[in-house]
């Protein structure tokens, strides 16, 4: 290599097999970005030999609750394994919220993600007059405390409605104003229809008002008469939010007659509206008391794809008294997205590959996410030569860099004096 003049980059990657691309080529990130890597071989301060594995900008991470993370380890059991049950468990749990615990819960799991290779996360943080801000002001503290190893976006998320909870549009006016980044909602939380709309028309209210974007909850009902996902969509199209509003959930949609999901499948195309499935909790809380049989809760992903909407994935809960597992590994939730997906086929599984990359970085719309010059300096070394070994194996995160610093390093080594049968 040749470096008459000293280092050009602050760190080489070379033999980077990125994902999308059909051979490996060498990276380059200078200042915390990346910039070309000339074919004659520029140096670096440090330079690692990603040995022709696979590389992506990072994993997105769009929908986690990490204020509510690792709660099972001091709550009642969910006996019911009910979301109602869960929301009853929550609310009694909250009167012993503190910033610092909460804080220190959710960086414990900021902490695992970004070894499982989450370099971009959006939270959906509870605004509700039973805990006030005080979840909104842990969250703030964690992103102050992890800004320079993840990018954290906040919402501001009115679990408990804002038309049925007074007081809860004042608060989400005040958790925009201190930092939270997106409004978030609920909308099939409320009374009634008439309900519901006003809970979507005050938080575009409050999204226009701060020129953020909208992320609800939509319809984690199994219920085929849930209809917040077309008021959604209307919404969108009359605030001119579109590309900026993302639906979560959307359980109901999987539950809904074939010609009305056509339809309203047709009006979230139409809106731009990103969607996100989260179906570790949702094969989990869904179906449950369903004759056989029994319904899988997640929406029609194939179904959306086709239509050309963006799709993406979240880890929703983990460890609380929704679900009871979870590690806020985008590979493990890719190999469960495509069990539950019914995706098998090659194509299906790039796809399914794309939801926590390139699409969960259209939902957090990132616009310097790539490994192009300009682009953030982020990367994963994958310890696999495709999306679909790295699926299969949940491959180790060899190497995660942010911003050009290695953050964290993984390497699982197995011995054994075992025949080899198979490779
Ligand atoms: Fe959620």
């Amino acid at each position: 290599m040749s470096a008459q003049q000293g280092p050009a980059a602050d760190l080489i990657i070379r033999n980077a097999l990125v994902w999308g691309t059909d051979a490996p080529q060498d990276l380059a990130i200078f200042g915390g970005r990346y910039i070309a890597a000339s074919e004659s071989g520029i140096a670096g301060a440090q330079e690692i030999d990603a040995a022709g594995r696979l590389c992506i900008p990072g994993f997105v991470e769009p929908h986690i609750h990490l204020d509510k993370v690792l709660l099972a380890e001091s709550v009642p059991v969910n006996r019911s394994g009910s979301l109602n049950e869960a929301i009853v468990i929550l609310g009694e749990r909250k009167a012993t919220y503190t910033v610092g615990e909460i804080a220190e819960r959710a960086g414990r799991i900021v902490t695992s993600a970004i070894a499982n290779g989450v370099t971009h996360m959006r939270t959906h943080i509870d605004v509700d007059s039973g805990c006030g801000l005080v979840p909104i002001d842990a969250l703030l503290e964690v992103r102050r405390r992890f800004a320079e190893v993840i990018d954290l976006q906040i919402v501001a998320f009115p679990q408990l409605g804002i038309v049925k909870d007074p007081g809860t549009a004042a608060l989400l006016e005040q958790a925009m104003e201190r930092g939270a980044d997106v409004v978030g909602g609920m909308p099939f939380n409320e009374a009634g229809t008439a309900d519901s709309a006003e809970h979507i028309r005050i938080a575009f209210e409050i999204a226009q008002a701060h020129d953020a974007d909208v992320d609800m909850h939509i319809d984690e009902t199994d219920d085929p008469n849930a209809r917040t996902l077309e008021m959604l969509c209307e919404a969108t199209v009359e605030a001119g939010w579109q590309g900026r509003v993302t639906a979560g959930h959307t359980c109901a949609l999987a539950a809904y007659a074939q010609d009305y999901a056509d339809h309203v499948i047709g009006l979230v195309a139409q809106a731009g509206i990103h969607m996100i499935t989260n179906p570790a909790t949702n094969l989990m809380l869904q179906g449950r008391d369903d004759d056989h049989p029994k319904r899988r809760g997640i929406t029609r992903v194939k179904e959306l794809l086709a239509r050309g909407v963006n799709v993406s994935f979240g880890q929703d809960n983990l460890r609380d008294m929704f679900y009871p597992f979870g590690r806020d590994d985008p590979l493990e939730l890719a190999w469960l997205t495509a069990h539950a997906a019914h995706m098998s086929q090659p194509d299906e599984i790039e796809a399914v590959f794309a939801m926590p990359t390139v699409n969960g970085a259209r939902v957090l719309g990132l616009s310097d996410y790539g490994t192009e010059p300009g682009c953030a300096g982020d990367l994963v070394i994958l310890d696999a030569y495709s999306a679909a070994a790295a699926i299969t194996a949940k491959a180790d995160r060899s190497y995660v860099i942010k911003r050009g610093r290695v953050v964290a390093q993984t390497e699982t080594r197995t011995t054994h004096d075992l025949p080899v049968l198979a490779v």
